[in-house]
């Protein structure tokens, strides 16, 4: 098969730390990875780098065999990777439907910070695009009811779905996310799982960013390991789990 995405030696600096060092790694198409590792392993800046929100030092990536090492990020939006941050950023005078908006214009129309629909009176054939793919995204993550809601007086868990229906508005082909589940019940948790997976089904490539190892093991068909920058492990999640060298790392125990 061939791969979506991969990296070939990446490494990321920042002054003397090393955050991501030598990492190759290659993601198949309809695949749900999962991306784990102990605090301050590298993952977060890994999803950086690969949506070139992050300087890359050396090494190189390609998307769909195409060598994007140096594009700039909303180039790489373009190509169709979408990403979701460990912290909510969201716009705060915006209603959810449209920070959701903005996701999917992103994508489309994205060098433009004009988003016409915000002016009163103006509707466009781009505007309905938007807000049609807007409104599936809102339908998708179960948040139809706060649509006209500005997010920073929504539960966190509710902001976190606004997140991930903003990076699935634009109708990427790669989405990262980067702790999607963190703050949430385990039920909500749960509930976000099976959508991930259900997208997965659905065609939708992933890397899923998360410290409830449970979950990755559930729902991902498989994992790479990070440990101080460098990948320590991958394969099926359920085995990798279960290597002594991983629980050392990622658990801080030995395996007895
Ligand atoms: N902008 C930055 N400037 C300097 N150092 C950084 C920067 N971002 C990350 N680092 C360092 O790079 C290393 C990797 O950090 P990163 O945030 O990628 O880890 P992580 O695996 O996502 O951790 P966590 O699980 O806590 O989110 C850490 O040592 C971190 O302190
Ligand atoms: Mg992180």
């Amino acid at each position: 098969m061939t791969a979506l995405l991969t990296t070939s030696a990446l490494t990321v600096r920042f002054g003397g730390v090393i955050a991501v060092n030598n990492v190759s790694i290659e993601i198949q198409p309809k695949r749900l990875y999962g991306l784990i590792g102990p605090n301050g392993s590298g993952k977060s800046t890994l999803l950086g780098a690969i949506s070139r929100l992050t300087k890359s030092t050396e090494g190189t990536m390609t998307f769909r065999q195409s060598d994007y090492t140096a594009l700039p990020a909303f180039k790489v939006a373009h190509m169709g990777i979408a990403r979701t941050f460990q912290t909510v950023r969201l716009l705060p005078s915006l209603s959810v439907i449209d920070n959701v908006m903005l996701g999917a214009d992103f994508r489309h129309f994205g060098s433009s910070i004009f988003a016409p629909w915000l002016v009163p009176g103006w509707s466009t054939a781009r505007e309905r695009a938007v807000r049609n793919a807007a409104e599936n995204a809102i339908v998708r993550l179960g948040i139809e009811e706060y649509k006209e809601i500005k997010p920073d007086v929504l539960p966190y868990g509710i902001q976190r779905r606004v997140e991930i229906a903003r990076a699935l508005a634009g109708g990427p082909d790669l989405l990262l996310l980067d702790e999607p589940t963190a703050g949430m019940t385990k039920t909500e948790r749960e509930e976000i799982g099976a959508l991930l997976r259900r997208l997965c089904d659905e065609g939708l490539t992933q890397i899923l960013v998360d410290h409830d190892v449970g979950l990755v093991v559930d729902v991902c068909d498989e994992v790479y390991v990070m440990n101080s920058g460098s990948i320590l492990a991958q394969g099926v999640p359920a085995d990798v789990v279960q290597r002594a060298d991983v629980q050392e790392a990622y658990l801080g125990k030995r395996h007895r």
